[in-house]
């Protein structure tokens, strides 16, 4: 028999385990092109962050430039119970910038980073393992000596030897960092494999660290390999509004976060983001930046909740749940959409003018639906102003007749 859920429905519901979402839109996502934000912007956008309930809030690169050290300065001040995280190569005069900056944050957290595959170490690098292993003990050393919230992530960590991998965890760990990061820079890995690394490390470092993740999106799995790592241990997922970030961008935080809350029989997790908040939070960062999320994107695309064709919408009136798996007001979607296009059958469009204000005769409708069909052959889809308009037309002349 086919089987819908993947665990067997108990009474109480799964326990849920809570996995902490640290958001990168600011630090990641603003440093990819086109979406370079004012510090005004990027202040509104962390507003929007903080309502949507992130529980770290990665505000910039403070050695990158002054526009993101005073960006981290700001936040920190307007934000003070909020989590605010700094990036910090790992350098003295890196940690010590990052710290300068987040020394208004009542919960700073430096996150430093350096690269452990062998071929960073090789061609960017020009350093050993051993020296890559002392540089980063001494930089989160040095970090903690300006707070207890300490990250270390090591870059490209997915095609790092995982030996190593578990060296250089365990040591900055002893050096005090409480979070260990393993970003899929390149974005190479996929979900099993992912997954069993993130297991190995994070069996290794038990309680005395969380173990992170960190997605890019060059193959299309950064949601995929976040989610298998949760269910391996991790209990950090970095990720960003609308999946924005370098190259193909970063595991998309409205995708990791409804995975979670939609399918809790396979992903017993809980986050504490204010899902109403998504679509609200999407929708400010496209205006902050130059582009917004592609039209068919998942959760907050213009069409996530848009029924087009004549079968689905005729389902879907008489029971959402036919097509429908995410409720849209739970994501903060005004109302559920109706694309009325060529598709659309008779039953959409009664309904359409019903909720427009219109009661139609069973003759207006033929008439209506008629000159409907005429004009959407020839368009897009037709909104809402000018389904409106037609069957005024459409009233006036009947009128008239
Ligand atoms: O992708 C990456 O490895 C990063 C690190 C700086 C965390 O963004
Ligand atoms: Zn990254």
């Amino acid at each position: 028999m086919l089987q819908l859920n993947c665990t067997k429905s108990n009474p109480g519901g799964p326990k849920l385990s809570r996995v902490y979402i640290f958001d990168t839109t600011l630090r990641d996502g603003e440093q990819s092109p086109g979406c370079s934000m004012t510090k005004a912007e990027k202040l509104q956008m962390a507003g929007k962050l903080v309502d949507l309930g992130v529980d770290i809030l990665e505000a910039g690169f403070p050695i990158a430039s002054d526009g993101d050290f005073e960006a981290v300065d700001a936040i920190s001040r307007e934000f003070p119970w909020v989590q605010v995280a700094a990036l910090a190569r790992s350098t003295t005069l890196d940690v010590q910038r990052a710290a300068e900056a987040l020394r208004h944050a009542k919960r700073p957290r430096i996150h430093t980073f350096l690269a452990t595959s062998d071929i960073h170490l090789k061609y960017k690098l020009k350093k050993t393992r051993e020296q890559v292993l002392n540089d980063a003990v001494a930089a989160v050393a040095l970090a903690r000596t300006y707070t207890d919230d300490v990250e270390f992530s090591a870059e490209d960590a997915t095609r790092t030897d995982p030996d190593y991998l578990e060296e250089v965890s365990l040591a900055v760990v002893a050096a005090g960092a409480r979070t260990v990061n393993l970003p899929d820079t390149v974005g190479y890995s996929v979900p099993d494999q992912y997954a069993a690394l993130i297991g190995r490390i994070a069996n290794l470092l038990g309680d005395r660290a969380i173990v992170s993740v960190h997605c890019h999106d060059d193959l299309g799995l950064a949601v995929a390999n976040s989610l298998a790592a949760v269910k391996a241990g991790a209990r950090q997922v970095e990720c960003t509004i609308n999946g924005i970030g370098e190259r193909a961008g970063n595991a998309a935080l409205e995708e990791v976060v409804m995975v979670m809350k939609t399918r809790p029989d396979c992903y017993p997790f809980e986050t504490g983001i204010h899902t109403e908040q998504l679509y609200p939070a999407s929708q400010a960062l496209t205006r902050f930046i130059s582009f917004g999320p592609q039209p068919n994107k998942a959760i907050v695309g213009e069409n996530a909740f848009a029924h087009e064709a004549g079968i689905h919408q005729d389902g879907y009136l008489k029971e959402k749940s036919t097509y429908e798996i995410i409720d849209p007001k739970s994501v903060g979607v005004p109302e559920g959409r109706l694309v009325l296009g060529k598709h659309s059958g008779r039953h959409a469009l009664k309904s359409r003018a019903e909720d427009l204000g219109f009661q139609l005769t069973k003759e207006e409708l033929d008439l209506l639906y008629q000159r409907f069909t005429h004009q959407a052959d020839n368009k897009k889809g037709l909104r809402n102003d000018e389904i409106s308009a037609l069957i005024q037309d459409v009233l006036a002349k009947a009128e008239t007749v």
